[in-house]
């Protein structure tokens, strides 16, 4: 596996070769979610790059960006024992030196209002702002995105599509733990009884998935779900059902893109966010 720091030396490397390129940004702190996105952008494409960048822009609490965990040496050696070929981990100074123009700022349709927008001001400007540039940076026919950061991709997708951009988004499914826990690099950050506890987040969604089969009012469902979170060691900040594809509130009349069950909880100190896609029932 090469490694680059600078955007320079990086381009120089991807300007002389021929073929696909396979685009995984991440923060670090790899787990078996990522590496199951490596994986696909590795034997789906001619090379597979993959970032490591903490990106300042997208954190709203100044304690949450210095709390992120950061484990270069462990993600490196992950990286170059999957057969990844380029790791690109560059400076803040290089992602945003002070000569590069205000981003052009795009209309994110709303997407960006609910859920994670309403707790976390500013995010998703952050999040489009480093994806934007890490994709003038490496120029990938494909870009690949988890499940998990749903509202994430839904914007992403969005400004794709907005920007004119050529590249194609691939989204991997939310890999989980045996007990179901979505994998997130946050959950370094949980002691052995929270880490045991949050399971309670995904039987949550779960559970709604049943009510919604029965399609029980959306309301009741989300009050319900904000209950069964409402527990010791526990601060949920929302659970939405919502539109798969503009994020708004789903209604059963009106439900040709379908629905997502979206929640954000506390667990002790870490925030966790998962998510489900809800099916209504299937009559055989
Ligand atoms: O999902 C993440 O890890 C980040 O939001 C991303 C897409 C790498 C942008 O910093």
């Amino acid at each position: 596996m090469l490694l680059f720091k600078e955007v320079k030396s990086l381009q120089k490397y991807l300007i002389g070769k021929n073929g696909s390129v396979g685009f995984v940004p991440t923060m670090g702190a790899l787990h078996a979610g990522h590496m199951s996105i490596v994986r696909h952008a590795r034997t789906e494409n001619d090379i597979s790059v993959c970032s490591i960048f903490v990106n300042p822009t997208q954190f709203n609490e100044s304690s949450d960006l210095d709390a992120y965990p950061r484990l270069p040496g462990q993600d490196i050696a992950k990286l170059s024992e999957e057969g990844n070929d380029i790791l690109f981990m560059p400076s803040v100074h290089e992602i945003y030196p002070t000569e590069l123009p205000e981003p052009k700022a795009v209309d994110l349709n709303g997407l960006d209002q609910g859920m994670e927008g309403a707790f976390r001001p500013g995010h998703f400007a952050g999040v489009a702002q480093v994806v934007g540039r890490l994709l003038d940076i490496v120029n990938p026919h494909r870009l690949y995105m988890g499940q998990k950061d749903y509202q994430q991709v839904a914007v992403i997708d969005h400004v794709i599509r907005e920007t004119g951009r050529s590249v194609e988004l691939r989204v991997h499914p939310t890999i989980r733990e045996t007990d179901g826990l979505a994998m997130s690099s946050r959950n370094l950050r949980l002691n052995l009884d929270e880490r045991n506890q949050a399971i309670r987040i995904y039987q949550t969604l779960q559970e709604i998935q049943v009510g919604f089969s029965a399609e029980m009012p959306i309301s009741q469902l989300e009050d319900e779900a904000l209950k069964a979170l409402d527990r010791p060691g526990f601060k949920p900040e929302y659970v939405a059902i919502v539109d798969r594809k503009t994020l708004l509130p789903f209604r059963y009349q009106q439900n040709e893109n379908g629905a997502v069950a979206c929640v954000a909880c506390w667990v002790g100190g870490v925030r966790l966010i998962d998510n489900i896609l809800l099916e209504p029932l299937r009559l055989a």
